[in-house]
C-alpha cells in the first residue's frame, strides 16, 4: 500500500512552474496575474485564499485579491468581474466559494470571460473538456490526474466509482477518465446523494474518487481489496483538543481504508496541495493565451 504524498508533489510541481516563470518573465513578459475575488469571512475560505496568495508569490505570479462584504451586492461583484475582464494586465479570475446565498454561484461563473476562467467553471470551458478541446480544466481533477499520472496508476479498463456530481469535482473527473486518452479509458460509474446502495457501487471500483464532502461515509468495508483511492473530501469538525479547535475530515476513513487500498490519499497532505497548482497552471496558461488564441 502507498500513501500518495500530495504535498510533495505539490512542491516538485511548484518548482517546475517557478522555473517556467522565470524563463517566461526572461522573454520580456510581466508575470502571470491573478486576480481572487473574496466575500465576507469565511474561515475556511480566508485559509484557502490566504494559500492561494502566498503561492502566487513563492512562484513568481503576481496576485491581487478584492474583499467583499457579505451584504455586497450581486452586481457590484459583476461589475468588479466586468472591470478585471477588460484588464490587460490580469490573467485569471477566480471568486472563492461559497457565496452568500443572495449572490448566484451560476451568473458569478458566467461572467468571467472563458479566457481568464482559470477556475473552469464556466461553461464554455465545462463544455470544451467534455468535447476534448483545449480548455481549463478545473483545479481538483487536474490535480488527481496528476497525481494518477506521478505515481503511474494505470486507469485503462479499470472501473472508476466518482461519488460526488459537482461541476467542480466530480463531473470532471468523470469525463476526463472515461474520455480516450492516457490518463483515461476509464469505465465511470457517478453515484450521488440519491443513490441507492451505494456500497454495492463503491465496492466495484478498482478506482474510487470520494468527493461528497461527508465525513468518513466511506468505511473500509465499502472498499475493494487493492483498490486506488483518492479523497477529496475536507470537513472542518470541531475537535476541542486542536489547538485550532477543529480537525480536518475526509470523505473517507483513511486509517482504516489504508490497508485495503493499493494507493490512498490522506487528509490532510493527499489531493488537497495539488489544488493550488492547478489552478497555478491554469493561470499560467492564461498568461501564454495557450488555451485561447
Ligand atoms: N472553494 C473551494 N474550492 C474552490 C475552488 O477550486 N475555486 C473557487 N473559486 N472556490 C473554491
Amino acid at each position: 500500500m502507498t500513501i500518495i504524498d500530495g504535498k510533495q508533489t505539490a512542491e516538485e510541481y511548484k518548482a517546475a512552474l517557478k522555473q517556467e516563470v522565470k524563463e517566461f518573465v526572461a522573454k520580456g513578459k510581466r508575470p502571470p496575474c491573478l486576480a481572487i475575488l473574496l466575500i465576507g469571512n469565511n474561515g475556511a475560505s480566508e485559509t484557502y485564499v490566504a494559500n492561494k496568495l502566498k503561492t502566487c508569490h513563492d512562484v513568481g505570479f503576481s496576485a491581487s485579491l478584492y474583499r467583499f462584504e457579505n451584504t455586497v451586492s450581486e452586481n457590484e461583484v459583476l461589475t468588479c468581474i466586468n472591470e478585471l475582464n477588460f484588464n490587460s494586465n490580469v490573467d485569471g479570475i477566480i471568486v472563492q466559494s461559497p457565496f452568500p446565498n443572495h449572490i448566484s454561484p451560476q451568473k458569478i461563473n458566467e461572467a468571467i470571460h472563458p479566457a481568464k476562467d482559470v477556475d473552469g467553471f464556466h461553461p464554455m470551458n465545462a463544455g470544451r473538456l467534455q468535447q476534448n478541446k483545449p480548455c481549463y480544466i478545473s483545479a481538483t481533477p487536474k490535480g488527481i490526474m496528476q497525481l494518477i499520472e506521478k505515481y503511474k496508476i494505470e486507469t485503462q479498463g479499470k472501473h472508476c466509482v466518482v461519488v460526488g456530481r459537482s461541476n467542480i469535482v466530480g463531473m470532471p473527473m468523470s469525463i476526463l477518465l472515461s474520455r480516450n486518452s492516457k490518463p483515461g479509458n476509464c469505465t465511470v460509474t457517478i453515484c450521488h446523494s440519491k443513490t441507492v446502495d451505494l456500497a454495492s457501487f463503491t465496492k466495484r471500483a478498482d478506482i474510487l474518487i470520494a468527493a461528497i464532502g461527508s465525513p468518513e461515509l466511506i468505511t473500509a468495508d465499502m472498499i475493494k481489496e487493492g483498490a486506488v483511492v483518492f479523497d477529496v473530501g475536507i470537513t472542518r469538525v470541531a475537535d476541542k483538543t486542536a489547538k485550532s479547535g477543529y480537525r480536518l475530515k475526509g470523505d473517507i476513513n483513511c486509517d482504516e481504508a489504508a490497508p485495503k487500498s493499493s494507493y490512498i490519499t490522506p487528509v490532510p497532505g493527499g489531493v488537497g496541495p495539488m489544488t493550488i497548482i492547478g489552478l497555478l497552471q491554469n493561470t499560467l496558461l492564461a498568461a501564454k493565451n495557450a488555451i485561447y488564441n
